[in-house]
Parts: structure tokens; C-alpha cells; sequence
């Protein structure tokens, strides 16, 4: 603050650290993705990433390319588009109608995917690859001259920390390929570490187009979000004139203190090994939370990295979910909290994301809590 308290980034201007963080960020981020614009969070991302995407089609002749295709238990921020992309259903109902051109396939959910009515019995296709043709169905019911982007979570995490499975991720990118649909990946919990490496896609060998980011980038400790561009996107920014400008920024855009912040962040991140260690102390984490599994109402316990769930059931053969009424999850959240512990539910899907700083007897402690609180509610 002392040596740059405030720049604009309008009509093209920009800061040192909002280049120095570029620059960083290209070379942690995918090698594909190397030009960066900056935001205040995570919607401001999302919101900036579908105008990149329908900018790119206008840009490259194809100008009725602009529906936007997201998944059930979505979650990519409340502003009008990030909610209409939301999957996530009680976001929508006191704010619509949602922004046009937005629609939903369903979640590659491995504890609950079902297998479309259409796949035939001996259909050899597996449950991940059953899941990412879903896409290809939407882009060819919309017609793909129709469709712009598909913006997807790596791991879905307020929706309930689902991870899909291996096959789902590099057959998306295939199917966005032959179509000419561009991978958005929203990155925002998953960006900078959450998943053991420093973005999520990365243990899938696939490159999104367009990456949205914020959160981690400065450990939250400052708002700042952005988004990364592939070159081709780049360029057709680079080429807009007049009409055809890329007319998008906000005030604080590449705000030099939350710049410097993230610089300072990233240097921690790399100097203490954080993104290793949020690897390590995440399998430990999902190691103690497997011993919940033997609960007669635990139905899965998931995770990657510092991100784990646990689901809890009515049924465990049938995998029926208790009733709204009942309060399940928002009870065994108010257990947890009675004993130190807050966090974030879907129903009664209970999301575990500690700091990465987290230490082992603190994970120990989390699982225990959570084992106890589960028992206070629901009997042993
Ligand atoms: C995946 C994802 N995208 C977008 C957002 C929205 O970010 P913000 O709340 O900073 O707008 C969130 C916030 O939790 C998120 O988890």
C-alpha cells in the first residue's frame, strides 16, 4: 500500500505487480494458459470467463455461439450468470428468471450417478465416460453452432466435494474439441493447491481454455480473483478494435495490493511446500474420515486433497436421504460446533476443506468431532 495504493486497470493499463503475478501465475498454471485478467472473487471470474467465452466466438465468426452448459450441483457464485450456472436449485428460485442461454447435464456423482435411460444394458461405456457423453448429448440436442462454453468444477465441492471419476475429464475435452465448445474450469477452490497439486485438472492430463480463479490465490487473506486464457483467446483479444473491443474490466482489476498479496502468498505456498502437504495432510484426512464409513447412516466418504465429505443417509442399501424436515445435517452441524468445529453443508453432505497449514493432530481432532457428532445425532 505504501509504495502503490491504488491503479486503475481500464483502457489497458496495468501495474508491476499485477505483471509480476501474471507472469508467476503462468508459470504455475497450465503450460497452455499464459495471459491473465484480474477480479475482486470467484463470480467476477465465472461473470468474466462466459463474456470471454461469447467474445472469442463473435470474435472468431461464429456470433450465435453463446450458451453456456454447467452441471447439477454446480456451484460458481450468485451474481446473475455464476447463479444461473449454479446447479445447485435452492440458489434460483427468489432471483429468477435465470440469465438465458444457461442449462444443465447432470453430475458425474459416483456415489449416485445413474445410468441414462438411454445406455443399453450391455452398454461397455463406463460410469465416468456414461457421464461426460451426457455433454455431447446437450451440445448436439442445442446444436453445437449454438454452444460456447462448458464451465465445470474439478472437483465439485459446495455441491458436496464430488470427485469424478479418472475417465470423465480428458473424454470432456475430447467431446469440447469435436465440437468446438471451450473447457472453462472454475478453479476457485480447487486453483493454487486445494487438491495436492497446483490446479486440479493437471492429475487428468487435460488443459481447460479458459481457467477462473480467487480464493486460495492470496489464501483469501485479500480479495483478488482472475481468470487465464489460452493464446488463441489471447490473440482475439489483442486484435479487438472498436466494436469489436473487448469492453470488460472492473474498478479494482489487477489491484496492486491484492497483487502483492498474492505474490507474498505464493512465495509462502512455495517456500513451507504447502500444495505438497495439502496432498499429504488430505489422504490422512480422508484416510480418519473412512473409519466414519462403518456408521449404519454413512453412506460415502469422499475426497481429494483438503477436500473431503462425508454423506449421510437414511438407508444405506438404498441410499435414500433423510427428509428436509428432519435436519440432519444442520443438527450434526450444530454438534460439530458445540465442540469447536464450523464448516459448510449440502443437506446432509458434510464438507471438510482445512487451511493447508492444518497440522495432523488437528485432522485427528476434526474426524473425531465429526465421528461424535454424527453418533450425538443419529445413535451409534
Ligand atoms: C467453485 C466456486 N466458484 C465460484 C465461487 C464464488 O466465489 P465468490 O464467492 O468469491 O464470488 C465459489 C465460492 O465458494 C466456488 O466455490
Amino acid at each position: 500500500m505504501n509504495e502503490l495504493a491504488y491503479a486503475t486497470a481500464y483502457a489497458g493499463s496495468t501495474n508491476l505487480r499485477a505483471i509480476e503475478l501474471g507472469e508467476r501465475i503462468a508459470g504455475l498454471c497450465y503450460p497452455g494458459i499464459r495471459r491473465f485478467f484480474f477480479t475482486s472473487g470467484g463470480a467476477e471470474s465465472n461473470e468474466s470467463a462466459f463474456k470471454t467465452a461469447r467474445f472469442f466466438w463473435k470474435a472468431s465468426g461464429h456470433p450465435g455461439k453463446y450458451k453456456v452448459i454447467s452441471r447439477k450441483w454446480a456451484y460458481h457464485g450468485v451474481t446473475l450468470a455464476a447463479m444461473s450456472a449454479t446447479g445447485i436449485d435452492s440458489y434460483w428460485p427468489m432471483f429468477e428468471p435465470r440469465t438465458p442461454g444457461f442449462l444443465h447435464i447432470a453430475s458425474p456423482y459416483p456415489y449416485r450417478f445413474e445410468r441414462p435411460k438411454s445406455a443399453a444394458p450391455d452398454d461397455p461405456r463406463t460410469p465416468g465416460q456414461m457421464a461426460a457423453d451426457l455433454l455431447e448429448e446437450a451440445i448436439l440436442r442445442e446444436d453445437p453452432e449454438t454452444v460456447a462454453a462448458f464451465i465445470g468444477e474439478p472437483v465439485q465441492g459446495a455441491g458436496g466435494v464430488i470427485v469424478p471419476p479418472e475417465d470423465y475429464w480428458p473424454r470432456i475435452r475430447e467431446i469440447c474439441d469435436r465440437h468446438n465448445v471451450l473447457l472453462i474450469t472454475d478453479e476457485v477452490i480447487t486453483g493454487f493447491g486445494r487438491t495436492g497439486e497446483w490446479f486440479g485438472l493437471s492429475r487428468y492430463g487435460v488443459q481447460p481454455d479458459i481457467v477462473c480463479f480467487a480464493k486460495a490465490v492470496t489464501s483469501g487473506y485479500f480479495p483478488l480473483g482472475g481468470i487465464g486464457v489460452n493464446d488463441k483467446i489471447a490473440e482475439a483479444i489483442d486484435a479487438g478494435t472498436g466494436e469489436g473491443t473487448w469492453m470488460h474490466a472492473f474498478t479494482y482489476s489487477g489491484h496492486p495490493v491484492g497483487c502483492a498479496v498474492a505474490l507474498a502468498n505464493l512465495n509462502i505456498l512455495e517456500q513451507e511446500g504447502l500444495v505438497e502437504r495439502a496432498g499429504q495432510m488430505g489422504e490422512r484426512l480422508l484416510e480418519k474420515a473412512r473409519t466414519l464409513a462403518s456408521h449404519p447412516h454413512v453412506g460415502d466418504v469422499r475426497g481429494l486433497g483438503l477436500m473431503v465429505a462425508v454423506e449421510l443417509v437414511a438407508d444405506k442399501a438404498t441410499k435414500a436421504e433423510f427428509t428436509p424436515e428432519q435436519k440432519v445435517g444442520p443438527r450434526v452441524h450444530a454438534e460439530t460446533q458445540k465442540r469447536g468445529m464450523f464448516t459448510r453443508l449440502r443437506g446432509d453432505v458434510y464438507n471438510l476443506a482445512p487451511p493447508f497449514i492444518v497440522g495432523e493432530s488437528q485432522v485427528d481432532t476434526m474426524i473425531n468431532i465429526l465421528g461424535e457428532s454424527i453418533r450425538a445425532v443419529l445413535g451409534s
